[in-house]
């Protein structure tokens, strides 16, 4: 059994510079999360440009009604039942968001060769989305995984809002226990938080939301 973990990192702590050589992105503490529990929540991991850069993006997509109900399942298999997921999404390819999205990538890029040499997942390639949950939606509980494919190795998200507080609901439920109901960690999807976890090992849900949320999520997918 994977043992509870809780990243919790003072904001001092993420403005010194890093010993690896990722900068301003404090992918160490992603990686420690990983290593000792299989998941790890890294508030500030965004750096707040990078932050403001994609929120915007986001939200200018959203108002161009660039987005779209976002599906259960995959393939011929693709359905939309909003009574299970509400949220709508964009996928990163087709988002017109320029610069803040490349230096995204970078940043996803060094996540993955700096998990491949720590947890050597052997993962190859990132699919990703930004997700708007409009007030009301919310996401039941499920595993990133599909029934017929279980390349989706690491799940990522990453949120993009501003000022998120309590009463505003939209918590991201982690499920501890792969048997169990209990325990369970409740994430706020506070602007430039990261969120990491094994797909195949953590059920989790989104709470409703009171209030739109945006995130950025995706998928490191090992090797074929
Ligand atoms: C998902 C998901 C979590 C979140 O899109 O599969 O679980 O907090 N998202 O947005
Ligand atoms: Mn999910």
């Amino acid at each position: 059994m994977l043992q509870p973990f809780f990243v919790m990192i003072p904001p001092a702590a993420l403005s010194s510079p890093t010993t690896n050589a990722c900068q301003d992105w404090p992918i160490e503490h992603a990686l420690r999360g990983l290593c000792e529990a299989g998941y790890a929540v890294v508030p500030g991991f965004l750096p707040v440009g990078l932050l403001s850069g994609l929120r915007q993006g986001g939200l200018e997509a959203w108002e161009e009604g660039r987005f779209r109900p976002a599906g259960v399942g995959r393939g011929s298999g693709l359905q939309v039942r909003p009574r299970i997921r509400g949220d709508q999404v964009l996928w990163l390819d087709e988002a017109p968001i320029g610069g803040a999205l490349e230096r995204l990538r970078q940043g996803l890029e060094l996540l993955r060769l700096a998990v491949n040499r720590a947890l050597f997942l052997g993962l190859v390639d990132f699919e990703g989305h930004l997700a708007v949950y409009p007030p009301g939606a919310y996401y039941e509980k499920h595993l990133d995984r599909f029934r017929d494919s279980d390349l989706r190795t690491l799940s990522c998200v990453i949120y993009l809002n501003e000022a998120w507080s309590p009463g505003d609901g939209g918590e991201l439920r982690i499920y501890l226990d792969r048997e169990a109901s209990s325990p369970s960690l409740d994430v706020m999807p506070q602007g430039g938080t990261l969120v990491v976890f094994l797909s195949g090992e953590f059920f989790h849900e989104v709470l409703p939301a009171r209030r739109q949320r945006l995130a950025v999520t995706g998928w490191f997918k090992r090797r074929e």
